[in-house]
Formats: C-alpha cells, sequence, structure tokens
C-alpha cells in the first residue's frame, strides 16, 4: 500500500514520526527540520478527513520516564507547524481513552515511547552474556509484543514516517506492522523521499563522487567509511577524527580528542584508500584553544586561539576546527563534484569562533549544487551547520537521517522498511 493509494477518511492512523529534536536548556526546540519532514503525511491524512496519532521517542531515557526527555514539550511547536491544536496523551502504552475521543481532522501526540523498556526491546538489569539475560530477553521479546499491540489497537492504519530511526528494529518501527493488513500498513511521504534521495546517491552515481565525513570519532564512523571508499573518488575525513590519524603518526596532538585504541583503524583507512585509489584529504593545520567552556559552547574568559599544524598541537591546547589550509583543501576537493554526501561536521561549530571548517564545506557543497551537483546532506550537525549557515536551500536534499541515513547509503536493509513490505 502506498499512502497516496490511501483514503483515510473516517480512520484513525497512527504514524510513527521521528520527532527526536533538538531542545535548548528551556526546552525549545532549536531544530524543527524533522518537525517540519513529517507535515505533509500528517497534512494529507488529515485532509482526507482521517485523525492522526503521532509516536515517537525522544533522547536515550533507557526504559523510564524522564521529565527532560517529554515529548510534551513539542505540543506547541507541532501544533504550530501543523495548523491543528495537538492533544496529548501522557502514557503511550494507555491512551485508549485519548485515542477513542479522537475525531477526524483531530490530531494526539503520545509521551515518548523510550520511557517503556519495550520500545527498544532490550532487557533492564540483567547482564549481557549471563543465563538470566536469555531469559529475560524471551520475556520482553514477548512484553515488546505486547507493546507494540496495544500501540496498534489505537487506531485503523499504520504509516511509518520515521527514516531518523528505520534503522531500528523497536516496537514502533518494526514490530506493530504484524498488527495491521499488508494494505492498511504503508510508508509515509517522508520515507517515499528519504529513499528516493538514497537511491539518487546510489544507482545513478554521476562523478566525482566526494563524500565528506566529520566528527568526533573515527570508531563510530568506520563501516560507513569502508564502504564509501569503495564508491567515493574522493573522501574528505575532518572534525575530531583528525586527531586520531595525526597521532596514528606520531603526531602531536596536544589535549584534541583521540582514539588511542583506534590508531590501526586509520592507518587502514588510509591503506583501503590508496589500495581503491582513493584521494584522501585529511585536514593538514587546525585552530585549536586552550579554553573551550564545553558545557556552555562559549571561551573562557583569557582563552587563546591558535593556528597550527593538525600534527603539532602545543601541550595544554586542542584543536577544535579546520585551519585555514584544511579548509582551502576542503574547497578544492569539493569544487566541480557532481555527487556530495556530507555527513558530520568540521569543528565544534556551536561555538561561533570554530564554524570555519563547516562553513568551508557547507559554502563549497553550495556552489558545487549550483553548478549541477547533487549535494546530500545527513546527520543532525551537519544539518544544523547548513541551516546555521543559510544555506539549506542551496543544497539538494537534506535528510532527516543520521545513523539511518548511513546504513541506507551502506546499503543495509532498514528494518523500518522491511517490516512495512513484510520481510
Ligand atoms: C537519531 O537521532 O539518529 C534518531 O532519532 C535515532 O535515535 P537513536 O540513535 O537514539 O536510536
Amino acid at each position: 500500500m502506498t499512502i497516496d493509494q490511501f483514503n483515510f477518511a473516517g480512520k484513525k492512523a497512527i504514524v510513527r514520526v521521528d520527532f527526536n529534536v533538538p531542545l535548548d536548556e528551556n526546552g525549545n526546540v532549536t531544530d524543527k527540520t524533522r518537525i517540519m519532514g513529517a507535515l505533509p503525511t500528517l497534512k494529507k491524512i488529515l485532509a482526507d478527513g482521517g485523525a492522526v496519532i503521532m509516536m515517537s521517542h525522544m533522547g536515550k531515557p533507557k526504559g523510564k520516564v524522564n521529565p527532560k526527555m517529554s515529548l510534551s514539550q513539542i505540543v506547541k511547536p507541532v501544533s504550530e507547524a501543523l495548523g491543528v491544536a495537538v492533544k496529548f496523551a501522557p502514557d503511550c502504552a494507555n491512551a485508549t481513552a485519548e485515542a477513542e475521543a479522537l475525531k477526524p481532522g483531530e490530531a494526539l501526540l503520545l509521551e515518548n515511547l523510550r520511557f517503556y523498556p519495550e520500545e527498544e526491546g532490550k532487557p533492564v538489569g540483567v547482564e549481557k552474556g549471563t543465563p538470566e539475560y536469555d531469559e529475560a530477553k524471551k520475556a520482553m521479546k514477548k512484553s515488546q509484543k505486547e507493546f507494540a499491540k496495544k500501540l496498534a489497537s489505537y487506531a485503523d492504519a499504520y504509516v511509518m514516517d520515521a527514516f531518523g530511526t528505520a534503522h531500528r528494529k523497536h516496537a514502533s518501527t518494526a514490530v506493530i506492522d504484524e498488527f495491521f493488513d499488508a494494505d492498511h500498513r504503508m510508508l509515509g511521504y517522508l520515507m517515499e523521499k528519504e529513499v528516493q534521495a538514497v537511491d539518487n546517491v546510489l544507482s545513478n552515481i554521476k562523478r566525482p563522487f566526494v563524500a565528506i565525513m566529520g566528527g568526533s570519532k573515527v570508531s563510530s564512523k568506520i563501516g560507513i567509511i569502508e564502504n564509501l571508499l569503495g564508491k567515493v573518488d574522493k573522501l574528505i575525513l575532518c572534525g575530531g577524527m583528525t586527531y586520531t590519524f595525526a597521532k596514528a603518526h606520531d603526531g602531536e596532538i596536544g589535549n584534541s580528542i583521540v582514539e588511542l585504541d583506534k590508531l590501526d583503524v586509520a592507518l587502514g583507512v588510509e591503506e583501503l584508500a590508496k589500495k581503491n585509489g582513493v584521494e584522501l584529504v585529511l585536514g593538514s593545520d587546525c585552530n585549536a584553544t586552550d579554553g573551550l567552556d564545553f558545557g556552555t559552547m562559549t571561551l573562557k574568559p583569557g582563552a587563546k586561539i591558535i593556528t597550527c599544524p593538525a600534527n603539532k598541537v602545543p601541550a595544554g591546547f586542542e584543536g577544535v576546527d579546520a585551519g585555514p589550509d584544511s579548509q582551502e583543501d576542503f574547497r578544492k576537493a569539493i569544487k566541480g563534484a557532481k555527487t556530495i554526501l556530507w555527513n558530520g561536521p568540521a569543528g565544534v561549530f556551536e561555538c561561533d569562533a570554530f564554524t570555519a571548517g563547516s562553513r568551508a564545506i557547507g559554502e563549497a557543497i553550495a556552489e558545487a549544487t549550483a553548478e549541477g551537483a547533487f549535494s546530500l546532506i545527513g546527520g543532525g550537525d551537519s544539518v544544523a551547520c547548513v541551516n546555521k549557515f543559510g544555506l539549506a536551500d542551496k543544497v539538494s536534499y537534506i535528510s532527516t537521517g543520521g545513523g539511518a541515513l548511513l546504513e541506507a547509503i551502506e546499503g543495509k536493509v532498514l528494518p523500518g522498511v522491511a517490516a512495512i513490505k513484510g520481510e
């Protein structure tokens, strides 16, 4: 079933959205990309004369109620975006009354699914590897099914539109499906669009294909990095992982972030790039400081900022942004690209003093896009960069997915898509 074929008139639809949006310390949404991304599906259901029940997770509350991760905080922005006063059900697993009371054209948001451990389906309070764990896992599987069944009981149809969470095999993304017939479960517009964007990159690669991977850890991106080394012409690696590469060559990195147990991984990446004939671009210099307060993302009084080679960061300093030479190298590598993928910033862009590296990348992508490249940006931080630098309408596609996008690019089947197909 596709969402276009389905008429929601007089029906209730439960929609898995990804409203895992960033909040500031006062609970205000600082980036609405994911809320805006869900609107086409939600509006289609309402316009048909249906009622909508939205469900999502926020953060990682680990199966416990945590007011800081309550979705009640986003009722107002979702209502404003949707143009409907959204009702709220404070307990996602006990919302029968709220769901039954819903009338056509109305919308209900359920409280954070992950306040229940059943959503993720991981046993709580037992150690992995113990005999008790296996028993607990079996029991959890059973209660996860019950949890999914309960969610399903609120509605006549199920729509999976949480691309950002489609790589998770959770109750609301991959278990709930079995409680709806194949003609009453479907992907939403956002899922269709995201899958199409990935397909644009993978099925019809226009070369040169340049990927930019940033972020602090090479270990968390190694799967996608190795995979991309089989696909791209150039790979820019930037952000905190720069210093693991510098250290792998005995560089001095001061207090910069480093994964000392992953130096061989870094060297392996370099070797694979060479073997595959991929041009690997690593930051040669950096902007470093001795006084960044990571709590407030501001500079402490008297903090110094210096530019130095990425493998000669003085003691007491830490590399926090790409330096001018690196920025130039990134720009050159991106210029002329015809397919571009960007995930992960080049520095601590949240602090205004250290946006230059990420800005250089964003601007170069915008220029290449104006010259005909297809550019795909994914991951919360890169999307935040593009928005912060006013480049959102100058790139081809902004994905709402982080990990999900990378897994899709790797060619992995997303559980949230497979379940809809009954696989
Ligand atoms: C994300 O932010 O990438 C998605 O919402 C998935 O969240 P998770 O990594 O906590 O499963």
